[in-house]
């Protein structure tokens, strides 16, 4: 969070720092004084300690002034930060809704026009420079969207909508986590978010628009068959085939994304295979099934079909 990438997280950053700073004097203070009282002590007789001064003045600027005034400045800079969340509406604005699952993100793409729309999962890109409104939902329990280095945490709550503005000054990989106890998987609920230039988000924009590609060999597309009549289908969309379920990450592009399980693994041919084989073995409590019908042979070509959604 103190390397940051825009200027949301470098105000909280900067805020960090300050608090820091300020504790630090208030505690060596403290424990100076401390100090001076013990020595104090151990060196005086205790019958000779004057008693006509009870330090009723040292306490009531020492116990209460001085610390109401430090809380105030406290109270004062944490507000001026906090206060601008979120920042200001301004005109062009990228639209994203991200949706909190047990144990992945949903990423929503919008746009005007319905049919520019698309959904990804667990990898978001944005461009560069651009204000992105972020909306956040849940689909079960509480979750909390944090990027550390792009902008202070925000909860999905069920029910609710709230909303979060991401700004990134350069480009870079950020990775996000879930920062709120959703279940066992909870540490398993990362996310990256990829700050690109504007014509290389253009380009990403364009080929996740695109429906998924054909197969492009016999095992590929012996992958495809078997995902779309087999079960994947009835959880997973692959937009471009028949597979249209709702209820998993939609995989139309997933062989371009570079982790699966929501960065728990990186996203190479020999962990699609032990995820579409056995997913719970690797995720306990993933809602996605173990697979124990699949021959070797249909997991090897499920792999290298998803490897190939690109
Ligand atoms: Cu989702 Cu923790």
């Amino acid at each position: 969070m103190f390397s940051t990438g825009g200027p949301y997280a470098s105000r909280i950053a900067n805020l960090t720092w300050f608090l820091i700073a300020l504790s630090s004097v208030v505690f060596v203070a403290v424990v100076a004084t401390l100090w001076i009282a013990a020595r104090r002590r151990r060196s005086a007789d205790a019958h000779e300690i004057d008693q006509s001064d009870p330090g009723t003045k040292f306490v009531v600027i020492g116990g209460a002034i001085l610390p109401a005034a430090v809380l105030l400045v406290v109270f004062i800079a944490a507000m001026s930060v906090t206060g601008v969340f979120p920042p200001r509406t301004r005109g062009d604005e990228l639209a994203i809704k991200v949706t909190g699952y047990q144990w992945w993100w949903g990423i929503d793409y919008k746009d005007p026009d319905p049919q520019a729309e698309f959904s990804t999962a667990n990898e978001m890109h944005i461009p560069v420079g651009r204000t992105v409104r972020v909306t956040l939902v849940s689909a079960d329990v509480i979750h909390s969207f944090w990027v550390p280095q792009l902008q202070g945490k925000l909860d999905l709550i069920p029910g609710d909508t709230n909303e979060i503005r991401l700004f990134a000054s350069k480009p870079g990989d950020y990775r996000g986590q879930c920062a709120e106890f959703c279940g066992a998987q909870h540490a398993h609920m990362a996310m990256h978010v990829i700050a690109e230039q504007p014509d290389a988000f253009r380009e990403w924009i364009a080929s996740q628009r695109r429906a998924s590609a054909a197969p492009a060999n016999t095992l590929a597309a012996q992958g495809e068959q078997a995902f779309v009549t087999g079960s994947c289908a009835m959880c997973h969309t692959v937009r471009g085939t028949r597979a249209a379920g709702m209820i998993g990450p939609d995989l139309t592009h997933v062989g371009s994304r570079a982790t699966i399980a929501a960065g728990t693994l990186p996203n190479t041919t020999e962990n699609l295979e032990a995820w579409v084989a056995n997913a719970p073995s690797l995720k306990p409590g993933t809602k996605m099934p173990a697979l124990p019908q699949l021959s070797g042979s249909q997991v090897r070509a499920l792999a290298e079909y998803l490897r190939s959604l690109r």
